[in-house]
């Protein structure tokens, strides 16, 4: 027996997800009043080995004196590939008191990955009696975390999300590029002869991995998020890249600098003019159905249960976000 849809595992408003270095406690209250709807403070590759403890502390005395509102916090934590990862966890949940929601880990590559880190979780929420249980976000940004994505998915009922790592994820598949996201003239296809000559036509080279990590995301029930964008005084490269990932699944993007924050916020909402399409599909097909007819028309265009399915996952997305402003 299979169901077409399977639900959100945790709603949560995730259209843009500030990072903050945990080395930069200055930037901390700017990251608060920011439209942020999640807010992630980095102990790992924004911070250099030196300042790793140093981010820590700061992370955790945030944790108890700064009022994040709303907003959801979440702490990335170094890979479990080196030696600062476990000290990460247990240090931060042991001292840093409930308000953390969410650690992202990154680099996963097995469920094993995912499980020891549930494992050392679990084993401090009981020990220390904590209420609120922490969720996970996992970043997908090595060929083996892609190659075994759809079991990872399965390594931990804390999993509430997917992200994808651009930079890493090019490295470990050993890609020409030192871009974080955005095109690539490489990537091209050379049209046939056509009157202006043969044209170039720029093709989206994280295409694939991203549509994978959507299709496998969802299948879990998870919340699928477009990762870094690199340059960041380029928000036209970025609202072309959110676009494309929208399309494809994606409900929200990292936003690297303070400026990005905004535009993902406009990227992730849907427009106007589709809710109201939407609502529309929905009346129409409410009605029809009355009538006995399965499929009618709207605008010229043919309508039927399957779009009644299109429409409401945009308006539950729109109500997300009106239930949180
Ligand atoms: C993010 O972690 C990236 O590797 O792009
Ligand atoms: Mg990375």
């Amino acid at each position: 027996m299979s169901f077409t849809h399977t639900p959100l595992k945790r709603t949560r408003l995730n259209r843009s997800e500030l990072f903050i270095p945990g080395s930069k406690p200055d930037l901390f209250p700017k990251a608060v009043n920011s439209k942020a709807d999640v807010i992630c403070i980095d102990l790992e590759d924004a911070v250099a080995p030196q300042d790793k403890d140093e981010a820590k502390k700061n992370l955790i005395q945030a944790l108890k004196e700064l009022d994040f509102g709303k907003k959801t916090v979440s702490m990335r934590i170094n890979g479990l590939d080196t030696n600062f990862c476990y000290r990460d966890v247990v240090d931060v949940m042991e001292n840093g008191g409930e308000r953390l929601d969410l650690m992202m880990i990154p680099k996963v590559g097995v469920p094993a990955d995912v499980y020891a880190i549930d494992m050392l979780v679990t084993q401090i929420e009981s020990r220390t009696k904590r209420d609120k249980k922490i969720g996970f976000e996992l970043i997908v940004e090595t060929a083996m975390g892609m190659a075994n994505l759809d079991s990872i998915c399965s390594g931990s009922g804390r999993i509430e999300s997917l992200h994808f790592g651009y930079a890493d994820y090019a490295a470990s598949v050993r890609m020409r590029t030192t871009n974080v996201g955005g095109p690539n003239p490489d990537y091209a296809i050379l049209t046939h002869e056509s009157p202006e000559g043969r044209l170039t036509h720029w093709n989206d080279l994280w295409h694939n991995p991203i549509s994978q990590m959507a299709i496998l995301g969802r299948k879990h029930g998870l919340r699928v998020i477009d990762g870094p964008f690199g340059d960041f005084s380029d928000p036209d490269g970025y609202n072309a890249q959110g676009k494309r990932t929208a399309i494809l699944g994606c409900e929200g993007k990292w936003a690297i600098h303070p400026n990005q924050v905004e535009l993902a916020n406009d990227l992730f909402t849907p427009k106007e003019s589709t809710i109201e399409r939407a609502r529309k599909i929905v009346t129409l097909m409410k009605e029809a159905q009355d009538h006995h007819d399965g499929a009618v028309t709207l605008d010229g265009k043919l309508i039927d249960a399957a779009s009644v399915r299109q429409a409401e996952q945009l308006i539950d997305q729109q109500d997300l976000i009106d239930s949180m402003s």
